[in-house]
């Protein structure tokens, strides 16, 4: 029986090894982490982390083929194929802090298996990794490695969260990278026969090794640029009185660029996309292509610019002050069906209304309190550095913070609503009765595009959705920046 051990329990790591699990009966995968909190919630009927259908998936193979453990030596030594699938964020301090992926976990990982290994091992870097990073791997496993022979893979992830397993079971494509040599192909040839188990040849690409790790950190770049065009074209639909839904449509009608990936939002979140642009910055500079750097750079400057523009915009239309006014956050995770909240736009947009001395109602159907405070209380890329947090409960802001239950309770004596997550639920919520509790004039800030103007105008609400003509009340108002 084929051995794998993953290293790194997390979004990636564990919906992954679980789907392995589920097609390929004959192989015993167990998911290992230094995190007994996180082993434990895997072992757990409450998964830690929310993913539709993932549950289903655990429950078919779990105790089967499919183990978690806090074990990490001892299943790292028995295994013959290692993922690691640990986290890359982005460096705080040091050298291309704000930039470059911080590789710690991922030596500290390389380090280990070297220690642990008394056989040969396929090592698959699973985690999104700077280019040539198999080469520093490599290095190091080959320097203490006691006779021990590897074979480094890139076999980065493409899985976007909240529909990770319906991705994971029919990919766009698994990419598999390795050395070309006979050894390296061999390698190659290992890890695909574990895909072919269900996915179809012609979507399993095999590339040498720069090529796959850098195909990851370009992908990332190209949806993210989609999203930041089709923004920035939503500054300009709002200014002239197109609408961007339209324009998207019509653009994405031509096959050459196509439909997806078109919607305008209050901006793009997730642990990956800034990270693997900034992280992408960073090499272009460090290979002296400062011209390069800059184009992708703009990427994140325009999306930073949509969350400003967007707290700019309620702050303006409400008289320039919200300051004691109670807005209402409908959505607070960085995209529908996941409780995921890394880098997600309601962070900044809470952070500017909090700026302003506004009270902050918030509401989502997978965020806890204890998850926004956390997230509030943190200073730009410290959600992957935990050391440096302080609690929210000990500041000032805390006060001006509030969960509600629901999107009543949240919109119930406030000035306006900011709906920040596209979540299913909040197109059919009943505006007329949010509307009746709410201060008047009453506002509604969609972020997302989820609601439906004309029927909330008509209802009595003053309304802003992302890139649609304007109100006459918010044109009248001075021009944001
Ligand atoms: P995560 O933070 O959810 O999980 C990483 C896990 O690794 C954590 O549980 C941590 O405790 C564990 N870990 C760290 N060092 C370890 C060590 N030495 N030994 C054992 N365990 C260790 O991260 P994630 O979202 O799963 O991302 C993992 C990687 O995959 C990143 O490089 C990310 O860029 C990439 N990726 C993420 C996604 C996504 O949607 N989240 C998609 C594609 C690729
Ligand atoms: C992304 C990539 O899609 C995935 O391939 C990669 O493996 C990890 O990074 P993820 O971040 O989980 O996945 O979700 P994604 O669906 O890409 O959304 C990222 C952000 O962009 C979200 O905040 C989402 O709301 C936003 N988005 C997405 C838009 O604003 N408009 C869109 O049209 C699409």
């Amino acid at each position: 029986m084929v051995k794998i051990c993953c290293i790194g329990a997390g979004y990636v790591g564990g919906p992954t090894m679980a789907v392995i699990a589920l097609k390929c009966p004959a192989i015993e995968v167990v998911v290992v982490d230094i995190s007994e909190q996180r082993i434990a919630g895997w072992n757990s009927k409450r998964l830690p982390i929310y993913e539709p259908g993932l549950d289903d998936v655990v429950r078919q193979c779990r105790g089967r083929n499919l183990f978690f453990s806090t074990e990490v030596h001892r299943h790292v030594g028995d295994a013959d194929i290692v993922f690691v699938s640990v986290n890359t964020p982005t460096k705080t301090c040091g050298l291309g802090a704000g930039k470059a992926a911080d590789l710690t976990y991922w030596e500290s990982a390389a380090r280990m298996i070297a220690d642990v290994s008394r056989s040969d091992k396929i090592v698959v870097e699973k985690s999104t990794v700077p280019v040539k990073t198999a080469e520093a791997i490599e290095k190091i496993l080959v320097h203490n490695g006691r006779g021990v022979r590897y074979q480094i893979l890139s076999n980065p992830e493409f899985l976007a969260e909240g529909t990770a397993i319906q991705d994971l079971f029919a990919p766009d494509r698994v990419l598999i990278g390795g050395r070309e040599t006979p050894e390296g192909r061999a390698a190659v040839k290992a890890l695909k026969d574990v895909y072919a188990q269900w996915v179809p040849d012609e979507r399993i690409i095999t590339t040498n090794l720069w090529s796959a790790e850098l195909s990851k950190l370009a992908a990332n770049a190209f949806l993210a640029q989609r999203i930041s065009s089709v923004n920035a074209i939503s500054a300009l639909c709002e200014a002239t009185g197109a609408d961007v839904t339209q324009v998207a449509h019509s653009v994405g009608k031509d096959a050459r660029i196509g439909p997806r990936f078109l919607s305008a939002s209050v901006g793009f979140g997730g642990s990956c996309f800034q990270k693997d642009i900034l992280n992408l910055v960073y090499i272009c500079e460090c290979y002296g292509l400062p011209e390069v750097a800059g184009y992708w750079r703009e990427v994140i400057r325009i999306n930073d610019y949509q969350k400003s523009r967007f707290v700019n915009r309620v702050v303006s239309s409400m008289f320039n002050t919200v300051a004691g006014k109670k807005v209402a956050v409908l959505g607070f995770a960085f995209k529908k069906d996941t409780g995921d909240t890394r880098e997600t736009p309601a962070i900044d947009v809470c952070k500017g209304l909090l700026g302003d001395k506004a009270v902050v109602s918030i509401y989502d159907p997978q965020v806890t309190g204890e998850q926004v405070s956390r997230d509030l209380a943190m200073n730009k890329f410290d959600w992957d550095h935990p050391r440096h947090l302080q609690p929210l409960s000990d500041t000032d802001l805390a006060k001006q913070v509030g969960m509600a239950a629901d999107a009543y309770e949240a919109a119930r004596d406030a000035h306006a609503v900011c709906i920040l997550t596209e979540w299913d639920e909040f197109r059919s919520l009943d505006y007329k009765r949010m509307f009746d509790a709410m201060h008047k004039p009453a506002f509604i800030f969609d972020g997302r595009n989820v609601v439906d103007v004309a029927k909330l105008r008509e209802i009595g609400f003053v309304v802003y959705s992302i890139g649609k003509p304007l109100d006459d009340w918010l044109k009248d108002m001075p021009a944001v920046a």
